[in-house]
């Protein structure tokens, strides 16, 4: 079973409140952690814990966070022959956490915005060995085409989670197996705040399947054969910092490990709920062993 993620890298850098601030209000952090993140990593890491074997490909810069990230990713045992070192500084991410457990994310792309098409091209044959290729738009969007476009060719099954939100090319979706948005995602993409309108508009472009999360409350499913809501587990919700990379990455592996498909919608909410039930995104990333005792007990 083998995973490609195409995306970003991130430094984290968290600051806890107690209520994020409004527009021109200065509040102070009760804490701050500095983590390894990036939608793309987050991903790479969740599917690597859960027991596939991974590639990334990605773009890191040449400085000290750049070292430490790729570290951190080589102890996971993730192969990053695919991550390019560009003249950029590494990506970085300002996330604001309120004690309900909802955060706002700046980021600066830096390398990530260097990831081009021509590198993307070069690691093809990483992209055709993959059974499923994860991307998501942290990258710009001429390299998500790509991935997306070559996987499709090659064969592999393509999962978009389009986080963060913005315009995807119409030519593109016919490409996409699976399309993970979240509510605010999916409203921004087809105007459709009702959950089943919006999924029924995404699959008329031509996505084969439309899996909408929607936090505490689980995630919802649509394809030509099914329709189905499937609840999450009840959690004390910390960070919601990586939960939705944490879904991506469990369904990827559940997919590809052929568990039915309302097995791996809950195997995929179980691990994001886990993500959100802790602080910060890659650090909160469970092992197998965890989520399948969790699972029995
Ligand atoms: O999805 C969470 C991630 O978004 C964070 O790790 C941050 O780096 C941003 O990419």
């Amino acid at each position: 079973m083998k995973i490609v993620v195409v995306g970003s890298i991130n430094m984290d850098y968290s600051l806890r409140v107690q209520q994020l601030p409004r527009k021109g209000e200065t509040v102070s952090a009760s804490s701050y952690i500095v983590t390894a993140g990036g939608k793309g990593a987050n991903q790479a890491v969740a599917a690597r814990r859960l027991g596939a074997e991974v590639a990334l490909i990605g773009a890191l810069g040449a400085d000290e966070a750049g070292r430490e990230l790729k570290a951190r990713l080589n102890q996971e045992g993730i192969d990053l022959s695919g991550v390019a070192v560009t003249n950029g500084y590494t990506g970085i991410a300002q996330i604001t956490v309120e004690d309900s457990g909802e955060n706002s994310i700046v980021i600066a792309p830096g390398a990530n915005s260097e990831l081009e098409s021509v590198w993307i091209e070069r690691n093809e044959s990483l992209l055709r060995e993959a059974d499923f290729v994860l991307v998501q738009l942290e990258i710009p969007m001429d390299s998500v085409g790509t991935a997306v476009r070559v996987a499709h060719r090659l064969g592999r099954k393509v999962i978009l989670n389009p986080a963060p939100a913005k315009p995807i090319p119409e030519e593109l979706y016919p490409c996409i197996d699976i399309l993970t948005p979240n509510e605010t995602e999916l409203q921004k993409l087809t105007g459709y705040s009702d959950v089943q309108e919006g999924a029924k508009a995404l699959l008329a472009k031509g996505v084969k399947r439309v899996i909408v999360t929607l936090g505490e409350r689980g995630c919802f499913c649509m394809d030509a054969e099914h329709a189905l809501s499937v609840p999450s587990v009840p959690i004390i919700a910390i960070d919601a910092t990586g939960a939705g990379d944490a879904f991506n990455g469990a369904l990827a592996v559940a997919l590809s490990e052929k568990m039915a498909l309302e097995e791996a919608l809950g195997f995929a909410n179980q691990v994001g709920a886990w993500v959100a039930s802790r602080a910060g995104a890659q650090i909160a990333m469970p092992y197998r062993r965890e989520i399948d005792g969790e699972a029995i007990s």
